[in-house]
């Protein structure tokens, strides 16, 4: 018998829910308003990702909706999530649920959000009140890109609060880490069966022409961004997420890209960088999971392409022994892309923002063939 693969997509709640409150849908610049109204419109979106043959889905919790003031829960909300998993399992679809993916209650931001290391004790107490609440779910991602959210939020400012300061990035990582070591315990002492990781946002650095300097520099570039977190979680972790959507070939500190394809946000689409990425994390002797990978491309003429191509790379790693075992395609919906609003298109089903109306997009049925081959 073969072994479980899990295909699937991925979503996250400030992105598709609609009408949430948190320290984004305060910030001037771009609200996610009703969004796909996923948050009513759940169980039909489920549907359409079992007719396209997918076994697994990601989505994440809202912190605000749970905890919209400081340590009051509410029940009515954890209800709600419950009946999303639910939903998943009578369609056999598992659940790959993460506990935070950027966004934070109102009441957080005001105390200095994860800038302080008192963020770590209100985490934890979030974490342990949903965990310990909710029933049918194997797979818990702690936390989405620390290292993207603290670069975005706190040293280059694109994101809300907005803060371009190395120490306070610094200190965001820090108390990220600190705070999924904290979670990893929380979770494991409620179910020590429980399958816990973080979603890491990799890149694939290469070194243009493998010279000597450009090795060097791609060493410290993986160092940083890659593995200084993952390395820091250690033993803290039971698999690893991958998020994977960048390559950078390294000139003497410059980016040599070929761009032959890119998609619409212009970021080479570069298949291939997945392969090495897993090859690379083969160090930490763990099973990986794909939790992110996709593209924006609103016409659609690139995306089967790129999901065929990334796929074979994949199960080339795979072949040559590399412990991987799911890819969750980004996303299922097109979405809320942050800074950038809603004209990016990641779904595999297209979201008319005006009617609510889904339309599958031909690459996703593309991406149902291939799962129905390779199952
Ligand atoms: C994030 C998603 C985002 C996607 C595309 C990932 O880094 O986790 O929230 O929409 O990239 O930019």
């Amino acid at each position: 018998m073969k072994d479980k693969f899990f295909w699937g997509a991925a979503t996250s709640s400030h992105q598709v829910e609609g009408n949430n409150t948190n320290q984004w849908s305060k910030w001037e610049k771009e609200k996610s308003g009703r969004a796909c109204d996923h948050y009513h419109l759940f169980e039909e979106d489920f549907k359409i990702a079992k007719s396209l043959g997918h076994n697994a889905h990601r989505f994440s919790i809202e912190w605000s909706r749970i905890e919209p003031e400081e340590n009051k829960f509410d029940e009515k909300e954890i209800k709600h999530y419950q009946k999303v998993i639910d939903s998943l399992r009578e369609k056999n679809i598992e659940p790959f649920v993460t506990l935070w993916h950027w966004t934070l209650p109102l009441w957080l931001p005001e105390k200095g959000g994860f800038a302080r290391k008192n963020s770590i004790d209100y985490f934890a107490r979030y974490v342990e009140k949903i965990v310990s609440s909710i029933e049918g779910v194997k797979f818990w991602i702690t936390i989405n890109e620390p290292d993207v959210y603290a670069s975005k939020s706190y040293l280059v400012g694109d994101w809300p609060p907005q803060k371009q300061n190395i120490f306070l990035a610094w200190r965001v990582i820090k108390n990220l880490i600190k705070a999924h070591k904290r979670a990893y315990e929380i979770i494991k002492e409620i179910n020590p069966g429980l399958q816990v990781g973080i979603a890491k946002h990799n890149i694939y650095f290469e070194a243009y022409k493998n010279k000597l300097f450009n090795r060097f520099l791609k060493k410290g570039a993986d160092w940083v961004w890659n593995y200084y977190i993952l390395n820091k979680i250690g033993s803290y972790q039971d698999f690893i997420g991958l998020n994977y959507y960048l390559h950078n070939r390294i000139n003497w500190g410059f980016n040599k890209n070929e761009n032959l394809k890119v998609s619409d946000l212009g970021w080479e689409l570069y298949p291939e960088g997945i392969y090495y990425c897993l090859k690379e994390l083969q160090k930490y002797k763990k099973p990986i999971y794909i939790t992110e990978n996709g593209l924006a491309d609103a016409k659609d003429k690139n995306r089967a392409w790129y999901i065929k191509e990334i796929i074979k790379n994949i199960f080339k790693a795979k072949k040559e022994g590399i412990d991987v075992h799911g890819y969750l395609h980004w996303s299922l919906l097109d979405n809320f892309e942050w800074d950038k609003g809603f004209w990016p298109r990641f779904g595999l089903v297209e979201v008319d923002y005006k009617t609510l109306k889904r339309k599958i997009r031909p690459s996703a049925l593309e991406y149902k063939k291939i799962i129905e081959k390779l199952t």
